[in-house]
């Protein structure tokens, strides 16, 4: 059910009382009172000249009669309705022959590029990677519940200045020689070879002109694939693209296309030519830029901490060539959507998850491909930018030395942390527990705030065995299945609802149900993470007060069966969608 059948029920009823037909149903404020609310005769009782409370008690005189499945009643104006036991007994069954029974449909599937990668060949994997992969990969899961076919792409930085400064680097400790002077053997490359050379060159750029100059130029020789120094990147890039696999691997993160920044650049010149052909581009200060402003429009740049917005007005040329012939990431990003358009056909809707700080990046990148005509007028273009991860003194989350962190060192701990957990409370465990449950608590303690926002990497609270958590979550899977294991025998059979433990129950998987549709809309997790911890909650007041091993009545038991199975369906099917596994023991 959704609010809709009781919004149709209300209405016919509303037209027959010679009102309009327009009345909403929400969920109940006031949910120890009635399941669902109708605030609308307020307004009817201003067109009508009448009092609310007359208008609402008029409505639900005329409500279908042989309704058996809502009661309603009224209060100062508003119509309360309830859920009858008969009506949560079919839904409950209903939703335990078809996972998919309460979820609204979606009429029109899509088909979607998901770009929520971005991880940088050469360089470490670091925590800003880390929430595009966890919030891409639950949206992906998500659109595709609601049946939309989505294709994700990895979309690595493989096409950068980091790519010349570390193969300078390499080459001025030696370890190119090889190549360079045909000296000794060919080196292997390995990972910690490039561990140790791009930070090392990273924080020389910043002090050493000159050597900053001479890795543009380097980056600038790969980018137009002269020899020796296109081969060498290509085993750079193999190396470090393994080791990114496994990173996102750990955390659950798959992608369909493995393509980077640097298969787009082939699709460079073909874009440059679209944009120039279309008399967009013009010449500023040695650079090639197309004029993307759009006329009174104010952008915001940047929220201060008292809530200010501050505006750069007009949005700023999107720059798209420069005198040096360096590839620019606003030119990559579109000819990175050229080539998507040219290799896949109808594509509805293409989706990045990155720092909420690329906004204007990719409003400009948006705003060239649309003028050029390389994104079709009805594919839409969407950037969710997400909040930053900071420590608790409200800052982004760094090491103790002021570094980024790096994703290995953030796996290490999450996995050291759930270890500790799981050893106090004597569990016997192996690695890949470990990393479900830490991975899995840093997944929630992330989803459950709005995409947008700014949250504190807590991971003590995030692992917390009670509260809204991940691992509340997967240990009420475990605790339901150990229940289930014990039963071992006992058949499942009608569920019938008639006490307040189960009725708390269906209301929360109502809940859950239309959770789905809330979180497509705003591209969010939030509620769906809320609305599993109610269901978790609802549960655990159920076991708390009832005992199904020892419940005499065989079908009121085999009733019980089934609804510990519907609830640990709900919320394996959420958990799946959240992308976060459940061990077997914790
Ligand atoms: N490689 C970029 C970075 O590390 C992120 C790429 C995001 N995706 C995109 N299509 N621009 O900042």
């Amino acid at each position: 059910m959704t609010t809709k059948d009781i919004e149709l029920l209300l209405n016919n009823a509303s037209i027959a009382c010679g009102y309009e037909g327009d009345l909403t149903v929400s969920f109940s404020n006031l949910p120890k009172i009635c399941d669902f609310q109708c605030n609308g005769c307020f307004k009817i009782a201003k067109l009508h000249g009448q009092n609310p409370v007359q208008v609402a008690n008029n409505i639900i005189d005329k409500i279908d009669k042989t309704n058996k499945d809502y009661e309603f009643s009224v209060l100062n104006g508003f119509i309360n309705i309830k859920l009858t036991d008969q009506k949560l007994s079919q839904l409950a069954n209903e939703y335990l022959q078809d996972d998919m029974a309460g979820i609204e449909k979606r009429e029109r599937k899509q088909k979607i590029v998901l770009d929520y990668g971005g991880a940088n060949v050469a360089k470490a994997l670091h925590i800003g990677h880390l929430r595009p992969a966890i919030i891409g990969e639950s949206l992906k899961r998500l659109y595709k519940l609601f049946g939309d076919e989505v294709i994700a792409d990895v979309h690595l930085g493989d096409w950068g200045l980091q790519m010349g400064l570390c193969e300078l680097q390499l080459f001025e400790d030696g370890k190119l020689d090889y190549y360079f002077q045909g000296k000794g053997e060919e080196p292997v490359i390995t990972l910690d070879m490039l561990n140790e050379a791009y930070p090392k060159a990273s924080a020389r750029k910043n002090t050493d002109e000159d050597f900053k100059k001479k890795a543009e130029d380097w980056t600038v020789k790969i980018q137009s694939k002269k020899e020796p120094y296109y081969s060498i990147y290509k085993k750079i890039r193999a190396v470090s693209v393994e080791k990114i696999k496994q990173h996102y691997g750990e955390l659950g993160a798959t992608f369909d296309l493995w393509y980077g920044e640097s298969d787009a650049s082939e699709y460079i010149p073909h874009a440059l030519k679209i944009i120039k052909e279309k008399g967009l581009a013009r010449e500023s200060e040695g650079a090639i830029v197309v004029d993307v402003a759009v006329e009174g429009e104010n952008i915001p740049i940047q929220s201060d901490k008292d809530g200010t917005k501050r505006y750069k007005n007009p949005m700023p040329p999107c720059i798209i060539e420069k005198g040096n012939g360096a590839v620019l990431y606003a030119t990559t990003d579109i000819a990175t959507i050229l080539m998507r358009n040219m290799t896949i056909k109808d594509i509805d809707r293409i989706e990045y998850v990155t720092d909420a700080r690329q906004n204007m990046h990719f409003t400009q990148v948006f705003r060239v491909c649309k003028l050029a005509g390389i994104s079709p007028k009805n594919q839409i273009l969407l950037h969710i930018g997400n909040g930053t991860m900071n420590g608790k003194d409200g800052k982004p989350f760094k090491t103790r030395s002021g570094d980024t962190i790096k994703l290995e060192d953030i796996i290490d701990m999450l996995v050291n942390k759930a270890s500790k957990k799981l050893s106090a409370n004597g569990v016997e465990f192996d690695r890949d527990t470990a990393l479900m449950i830490g991975v899995g608590a840093m997944k929630f303690g992330d989803l459950v705030n709005n995409v947008g926002k700014d949250y504190v990497f807590d991971i003590d609270k995030f692992l917390a065995f009670e509260g809204k958590t991940g691992p509340y979550l997967q240990y009420t899977v475990v605790r339901i299945n150990s229940i289930l294991n014990k039963l071992n025998g006992v058949k499942g059979g009608e569920i019938n609802i008639d006490n307040d433990e189960m009725r708390e129950i269906i209301k929360a998987i109502i809940k859950l149900n239309s959770s789905y549709s809330i979180c497509y809309r705003e591209k969010s997790l939030s509620s769906l993470c809320s609305a599993s911890f109610d269901l978790a909650s609802a549960f655990s007041t159920f076991y708390n007060n009832i005992s199904v091993a020892n419940e005499k009545d065989e079908i009121r038991k085999a009733g019980y069966i089934s609804l510990l199975n519907l609830v640990k369906n709900k919320l394996m099917q959420a958990l799946g969608v959240l992308a976060i596994e459940v061990p077997k023991k914790m």
